[in-house]
C-alpha cells in the first residue's frame, strides 16, 4: 500500500545494495510512493535525454510506461539493461499506430503520389518500431516540449507532415504554434480503406494527423474549462497539448509536464490554476504549493489517473530492486539491434534539434 513503511524499508535498502549499479529515472505522473525513489525526474524528453546520463550504471529502473524504456533502451549503451517494473504499463495512445498500419499508409501516401513529399514526425509516445519507421523515412521523433522545433524542420525536408499517432498534439502544434488553420489538416484513419481519405484530399492537405489521441488527455472538454472558469473567478487554465484543440484553443497556457511544473513554480502567491493533465502530478503540484497560496485544481473532476502509468506501484518497484540486488535481471525491455538503428536515427535527429 502507499504508505506501508515496511515496502519503503525494503526499497531503500535494495537502493543502497545497488549503489551506483543502479539508476532510477521517473516521469512526472508516477505515483508519489515510487518518484520518491526516482534519481531523476522529468518529462519524455528530459529522460530521454538523461537516459545515458549514467554509462556506468548496470541497471536503469524506468518508472514510466513501455514506450519509455524502449527509448532509454535505444539511447543507452548495449551493456545497461533497462527495466520496466510492470511489464503491462503500456499507454493506450503507442497502442493506436501498429508497424503494419503505418506501413500501409506509407502505401496508401505512394499512390496518391505524395510518399516524396512527406515527412514523418512521431511522437515520443509510439512503439520502437513505429520509431523504426520514422528513422527510415527521413523523419523526427518529438515529445511536447519540442513539437514545434520538430515541425519547423520537418517542414525544410519537406512539403507535407506525417504526424503519428497523437492527432490532438499534432494539430494543435500546427495551429497554436505554427499559424496552420484546421483545414490544413487531415486526419488518417487506419480503420477504414485509404485511411478514409481521397487522393485529392491527401494531396492537398499539409498536415496527415494519425488518429490516435491519449485517453486521459481526451476527456478534458470545453465544458470542463467553462465550469472551471465560473467556480473560480480569475483562474489560470493550464493544460498539456494532448488536449482536444478547442481545450487547448481555450486554455491560458499550455506545455508538457516539465513545462506545467516551471509555470506554477513562476506563478505569484494568491494566483489560482485549474491543470488539465495527469492526475498525480496535479495533485503534488496542489499539495507542493499550497503552502506558498497557490491553489491548483484539477481541471475536471470527473478524470481519472493514467491506469498504465499507476501500475508502476511500489510493491512492483520494491520486487524489480530487490531481485536486481539479488542479481537476478526482471523484466528487461530489449529493442532488436536492426529496430534499434534506425529508431536512433529518429531519436537522434530529435536530440539535434536546435
Ligand atoms: P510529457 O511528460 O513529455 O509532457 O508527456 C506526457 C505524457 O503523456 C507521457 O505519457
Ligand atoms: Fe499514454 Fe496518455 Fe497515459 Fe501518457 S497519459 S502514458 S499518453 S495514456
Amino acid at each position: 500500500s502507499p504508505s506501508d513503511p515496511d515496502l519503503v524499508e525494503r526499497a531503500r535498502a535494495a537502493k543502497a545494495k545497488l549503489g551506483d549499479k543502479v539508476f532510477v529515472l521517473g516521469h512526472h505522473y508516477q505515483r508519489d510512493e515510487v518518484i520518491q525513489f526516482a534519481d531523476v525526474t522529468g518529462d519524455s524528453f528530459k529522460l530521454a535525454r538523461d537516459a545515458a546520463a549514467r554509462p556506468q550504471a548496470e541497471y536503469i529502473v524506468f518508472c514510466g510506461v513501455h514506450f519509455m524504456a524502449e527509448s532509454a533502451d535505444i539511447l543507452t549503451g548495449d551493456d545497461q539493461k533497462v527495466v520496466l517494473p510492470d511489464l503491462a504499463a503500456g499507454c493506450s495512445m503507442a497502442d493506436m499506430a501498429t508497424a503494419e498500419q503505418v506501413a500501409e499508409c506509407w502505401d496508401v501516401l505512394t499512390e496518391a503520389g505524395i510518399a516524396e513529399q512527406v515527412v514523418p514526425v512521431s511522437y515520443m509516445n509510439s512503439s520502437a518500431d513505429i520509431k523504426a519507421f520514422t528513422g527510415k523515412h527521413g523523419g523526427t521523433i518529438c515529445t511536447s516540449s519540442n513539437a514545434k522545433r520538430a515541425l519547423d524542420w520537418a517542414f525544410q525536408q519537406g512539403e507535407k507532415v506525417l504526424f503519428l499517432p497523437d492527432q490532438h498534439l499534432g494539430r494543435n502544434t500546427a495551429v497554436r504554434d505554427m499559424g496552420m488553420s484546421l483545414e490544413d489538416c487531415v486526419v488518417y484513419n487506419p480503420h477504414k480503406p485509404n485511411g478514409g481519405l481521397t487522393a485529392e484530399e491527401l494531396r492537398a492537405a499539409k498536415m496527415i494527423l494519425w488518429r490516435g489521441h491519449c485517453s486521459v488527455h481526451g476527456r478534458f472538454s470545453l465544458d470542463s474549462v467553462n465550469e472551471v472558469r465560473e467556480r473560480i473567478p480569475g483562474v489560470n487554465v493550464l493544460v498539456h497539448p494532448e488536449c482536444r484543440h478547442e481545450v487547448v484553443a481555450a486554455a491560458d497556457h499550455v506545455g508538457s509536464t516539465e513545462y506545467i511544473i516551471k509555470t506554477l513554480e513562476a506563478a505569484p502567491a494568491g494566483s489560482k490554476w485549474a491543470i488539465g493533465t495527469e492526475l498525480n502530478l496535479v495533485r503534488r503540484l496542489a499539495n507542493r504549493f499550497a503552502s506558498e497560496d497557490k491553489e491548483i485544481v484539477f481541471l475536471d473532476r470527473t478524470v481519472c489517473f493514467c491506469s498504465t502509468m499507476n501500475r508502476i506501484d511500489l510493491p512492483h518497484l520494491v520486487w524489480a530492486l530487490e531481485s536486481l540486488a539479488e542479481g537476478t535481471l526482471v523484466n528487461r525491455i530489449e529493442v532488436d539491434k536492426e529496430t534499434e538503428a534506425f529508431a536512433k536515427l529518429a531519436l537522434e535527429r530529435m536530440l539535434a534539434l536546435p
